[in-house]
C-alpha cells in the first residue's frame, strides 16, 4: 500500500490510494513542483512588489525635482515663467529628464518586443502655468521654437494635468492658438496612440491642423506625450485645468468626463464575467487520446469551451474550477489528466478487476490568467460512454474575478 499526497497551493489536496504499485512510477515522471501553480503564483508576487519599488523610486525623483524647482522658485517668482524665452525652457527648473531603469517594468507586452524604454518612465517633465487653460496673458509663446525631443508628461505646479480634448478659446495657454487633442486620450490597453492636434483661430475650432503626436496611457492615471513642432506660430500645447483632478484619482480609479469640460475621479467597474460550461464525450474511448474531444455541449456559457480543439481557454484572469470523470470500460487502469497551460495537473485513475466497472470524477480548483488553457489527456485504459450516458465529462465554472 502507497499513498501519495499532492497538494496544489492549499486550495485542493487529493490523495490516493493505489493498490499496485507497478501503476503509479508515471505519476512522478509527469509531476513537477517546479511547473506548478504555486510557482506563477509567486512569481506575480514578486513581480508586484518590484512594480511598487519602481513607483517608489519614481515618487522620490518627483519630490527631489519638486524641491529643486521650489528653491529656484524662491529667487525668482514662478509668474515670470512666461517670461522665459523658450531657449531657456531647455535648462529650466520646470525642464526634468527622467530616465529610470526598467526592472519594475510591469511587461505589459507591447514595449518588449522592441527595446526602446517605456515612456511611462522616460518623459520629460513639462511643467508651465502659462499652459493651461485658463491662462490668458498677452505674452505669446510657440512650440515651433522648442527642440522636442522624446517623450513629456504634462504637470501644473507640480500637479499633473492633461491635455485638454475640448476645443480650447483662442489667446489662451499661453500663445494666440491653443493646441487640443483630438479624439481623447487612449486606455492603457491601447498601448501608443497616434492623435490629431486641432489649434482654434477664428472661430474655428481646427483652423490649424498641426502634426498628430503620440500618447500614451500609463498605470496610476497619467498620460505621456511625444510632442512634435507644431504646424506654425504661434501655436502651443495646452494642458486642461479642468483635468487637475485627475491627478487626485486612486489606482482603483478612472477619471471620465462626459462633456470633455468637467472632470472627475469615478471607481473602476468590476468585470463581470459569467463563465460555466459541462460538456461530455458521446463514444467510448479507448488507449492513448492526447486531447479528449468533447463535443456534446450542455453548457457553454461565455463561449470558453472550444468543441473545434477541445479547449477550455480563461476569458479573464480568476479562480476556476474544474470537474472531469470517466467510467472504467474494461479491467486494468484507466487514466485521465486533466491539462493546465499544458502541464499535468490532476489524474483520474482507476484500477478495476474483471467485469466491473467504475465512475470517477475528479476535480481541481486553481488561478489561471487569462489566457490559460485547460484540457483532458486520456493516457491509458479504456472508458466507457454512449450517446445518452454522460460518462465521459467535463465542465468547470468561475468562481471569482482575480487580476494576477
Ligand atoms: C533667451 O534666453 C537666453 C538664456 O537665458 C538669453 O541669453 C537670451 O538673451 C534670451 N533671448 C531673448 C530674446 O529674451
Ligand atoms: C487657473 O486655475 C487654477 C486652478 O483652479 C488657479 O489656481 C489659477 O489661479 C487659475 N489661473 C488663472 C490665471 O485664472
Ligand atoms: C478515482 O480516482 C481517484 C483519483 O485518481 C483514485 O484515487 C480512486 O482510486 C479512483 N476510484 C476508483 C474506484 O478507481
Ligand atoms: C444515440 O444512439 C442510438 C443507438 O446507437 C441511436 O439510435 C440514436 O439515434 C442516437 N441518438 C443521437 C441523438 O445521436
Amino acid at each position: 500500500m502507497l499513498s501519495l499526497c499532492v497538494q496544489v497551493f492549499a486550495v485542493l489536496v487529493v490523495c490516493t490510494a493505489v493498490t499496485a504499485n507497478r501503476d503509479i512510477s508515471y505519476m512522478f515522471r509527469a509531476w513537477n513542483m517546479v511547473d506548478q501553480p504555486l510557482q506563477e503564483q509567486l512569481a506575480v508576487v514578486y513581480k508586484e512588489m518590484d512594480s511598487l519599488k519602481h513607483e517608489q523610486v519614481v515618487m522620490k525623483q518627483k519630490q527631489e525635482a519638486l524641491s529643486k524647482a521650489l528653491t529656484h522658485c524662491s529667487q525668482k517668482p514662478i509668474d515670470t515663467d512666461v517670461e522665459m524665452n523658450l531657449t531657456s525652457l531647455q535648462t529650466g527648473s520646470s525642464h526634468l529628464l527622467y530616465t529610470l531603469t526598467q526592472d519594475g517594468d510591469e511587461g505589459s507586452g507591447e514595449d518588449e518586443s522592441d527595446k526602446s524604454p517605456d515612456p511611462c518612465y522616460h518623459y520629460t517633465m513639462l511643467d508651465h502655468a502659462w499652459r493651461a487653460t485658463n491662462y490668458t496673458t498677452k505674452n505669446v509663446v510657440c512650440d515651433r521654437h522648442v527642440q522636442w525631443k522624446g517623450w513629456y508628461r504634462l504637470f501644473y505646479r507640480g500637479k499633473p494635468i492633461q491635455m485638454p480634448e475640448r476645443c480650447v478659446r483662442k489667446e489662451r495657454c499661453g500663445t494666440h492658438v491653443p493646441l487640443w487633442l483630438v479624439g481623447g486620450h487612449p486606455r492603457r490597453r491601447d498601448g501608443v496612440v497616434t492623435r490629431k492636434l486641432c489649434g482654434n483661430w477664428k472661430n474655428n475650432c481646427c483652423l490649424f491642423k498641426s502634426p498628430p503626436i503620440q500618447v500614451k496611457a500609463c498605470r496610476g492615471n497619467y498620460y505621456v506625450y511625444k510632442f512634435v513642432k507644431p504646424v506654425a506660430c504661434h501655436l502651443a500645447y495646452c494642458a486642461d485645468i479642468n483635468t487637475l483632478v485627475c491627478g487626485k484619482c486612486r489606482k482603483s480609479e478612472s477619471c471620465i468626463s462626459r462633456d470633455q469640460i468637467t472632470w472627475m475621479c469615478r471607481k473602476n467597474k468590476r468585470v463581470k464575467a459569467n463563465v460555466h460550461f459541462f460538456v461530455t464525450y458521446p463514444a467510448s474511448i479507448s488507449g492513448k487520446v492526447n486531447r479528449i474531444m468533447y463535443r456534446k455541449v450542455y453548457v457553454n456559457q461565455g463561449g470558453a469551451f472550444s468543441t473545434r480543439t477541445g479547449i477550455f481557454r480563461a476569458p479573464v484572469s480568476g479562480v476556476y474550477q474544474f470537474f472531469y470523470s470517466s467510467q472504467t470500460g474494461g479491467s486494468g487502469a484507466t487514466d485521465l489528466w486533466l491539462v493546465v497551460n499544458n502541464y499535468w495537473v490532476a489524474v483520474s485513475h482507476s484500477n478495476v478487476q474483471g467485469s466491473s466497472s467504475f465512475g470517477n470524477l475528479s476535480t481541481y480548483m486553481t488561478t489561471l490568467r487569462k489566457g490559460a488553457t485547460v484540457y483532458v489527456t486520456h493516457n491509458r485504459g479504456r472508458s466507457w460512454a454512449n450517446n445518452a450516458s454522460n460518462t465521459i465529462v467535463f465542465g468547470g465554472s468561475l468562481l471569482m474575478v482575480r487580476k494576477i
